[in-house]
């Protein structure tokens, strides 16, 4: 079993063996700078990725437990606060407690980023920027509890057992709807005060299935153009309704991980290896217009998650070392950035680095490699991360995220996730409740 991080110096050895290096950087000062998105700045460069907790009601709100998590992520000094997977559509949902935002239910959501506005100022003396993830869970989708899933396309790599009935496969028609849908969540969040919504792309969701849907037939599928209309024109849309000052963005898959004809960012005559041609133009054409922010991932949380979030153990053994795949998140957003022009990139999967993250952030936005650092499993089980990086020299190793993939696991099982081992006392009845081991 592999082991995360435990210093700026393993993290060398590590890299060394591998033949690989990354850009250390012992002043951590860059990270503490302020950042213009568009008309918004954010106080800082580090970022609270979004983490979903599945624990909203069934009205779609946040709960007890949401409510906790942002006020400990608000408190501990981020700069954006990236606000988890929130369904635009009963549909959409990827659980029975997904969030999910409408007319119905704004208060809610107005109160939670009141709360977290005042938390932060409370804590830390300014207000990070909060954005809204909104989604359309696809493939994914169980609104109900059960797999209810509606697809751009049949992928034999992830229908192994059965292949899927052509009812799921979604129609342009409802395409459309769905666009609509993304174009009025934003409008809510909007509303309810987010400084933002992310039009979400990633993790093979329903929106970034479609980038690889190079066989589907009509305007959503074959050209480049097609493959990226949904995420085009609803940013358009949100554009234009939200107004100048509101951050339309998006958490974008630039790599999926699939040979072709399954996977965005890979070549066309075959082979895993990361191919920046399609996803460099595409964050061109978002630059192009009008989008100010982009958070670039990777990887499909259910059938590659080595890719995704590196981890030191997990469903399977992962085919490569984690640094790995950390790496190749790095340098992949670092590739692109001369693509992104005036756009601000934020990177994802530092949780693998332990205490050598702030260094290995602070190397690649020195260097000019992307503008923020994103943190995911990090935000359980060390919320004041920030803090510590900004105002006490760096991070803590015992109270780093040990990349044990408990957090998943629960949520697999139908479970609330956080962090069984640095956030125990909430977490680990629920892990024995959900996963029924009485070990961590
Ligand atoms: C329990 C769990 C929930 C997650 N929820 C979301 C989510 O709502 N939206 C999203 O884009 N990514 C989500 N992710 C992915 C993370 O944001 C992040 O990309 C991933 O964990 C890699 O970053 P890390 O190595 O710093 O953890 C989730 C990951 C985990 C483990």
């Amino acid at each position: 079993m592999a082991s995360v991080i435990r210093s700026v110096q393993e993290l060398t050895e590590k890299a060394a063996a591998l033949g690989i290096s990354f850009p250390l950087r012992q002043d951590l000062s860059v990270l503490a700078e302020r950042v213009c998105v568009g008309a918004k700045t954010a106080k800082n460069r580090l970022v609270c990725q979004a983490m979903e907790g599945c624990d909203g009601t069934a009205r779609g709100v946040p709960n007890e437990l949401t409510i906790r998590r942002y006020r400990r992520l608000a408190s501990g000094g981020a700069g954006i606060i990236w606000f988890e997977a929130t369904a635009v559509l009963p549909e959409a949902r990827a659980n029975p407690r997904q969030l999910y935002i409408n007319k119905a239910n704004l208060d809610a959501f107005k109160r939670m980023a009141d709360d977290i506005r005042e938390t932060a100022v409370r804590a830390t003396g300014e207000a990070p920027l909060i954005v809204m993830q909104l989604t359309h869970s696809g493939r994914y989708s169980k609104p109900e509890g059960r797999p209810a899933p509606l697809i751009a396309y049949h992928n034999p790599l992830f229908e192994t057992e059965i292949t899927l009935p052509e009812s799921c496969v979604v129609t342009d028609g409802y395409l459309e709807k769905v666009t609509e849908a993304l174009v009025n969540g934003a409008v809510l969040a909007g509303q309810a005060g987010f400084d933002g919504a992310d039009l979400k792309c990633c993790h093979r969701y329903l929106n970034s299935e479609l980038l690889s849907a190079y066989f589907r037939p009509g305007k959503y599928g074959g050209s480049f153009e097609n493959r990226t209309r949904l995420l085009r024109e609803s940013a358009a849309g949100a554009m234009q309704v939200c107004g100048g000052d509101f951050i339309v963005t998006t958490r974008l898959n630039v790599y999926d991980g699939f040979p072709y004809p399954y996977g965005f960012g890979v070549s066309p005559s075959g082979g895993l290896a990361f191919d920046k041609s399609e996803p460099a133009q595409f964050l061109s054409t978002l630059a192009a217009a009008g989008m100010k922010l982009v958070n670039i991932t990777m990887g499909n949380p259910y059938v590659n998650p080595h890719v995704n979030r590196p981890f030191a153990s997990g469903p399977y053994e992962a085919p490569e070392e984690p640094l790995a795949g950390v790496y190749r998140m790095l340098e992949g957003t670092a590739a692109l950035k001369p693509s992104a022009g005036e756009m601000k990139l934020i990177a994802s999967a530092f949780s693998f680095l332990g205490p050598a993250a702030p260094q290995t952030a602070a190397g690649y936005i020195g260097g000019g490699g992307f503008d923020f650092a994103g943190f995911g499993r990090t935000v359980f089980a060390y919320p004041d991360f920030a803090e510590d990086i900004l105002h006490r020299g760096g991070m803590q190793k015992e109270k780093c995220c040990i990349c044990c993939s408990k957090c998943s696991e629960i949520m697999r099982a139908g479970g609330t996730p956080g962090c069984v081992i640095k956030d125990k006392e909430t977490y680990l009845p629920i892990y024995n409740a959900y996963c029924g081991r009485k070990t961590v």
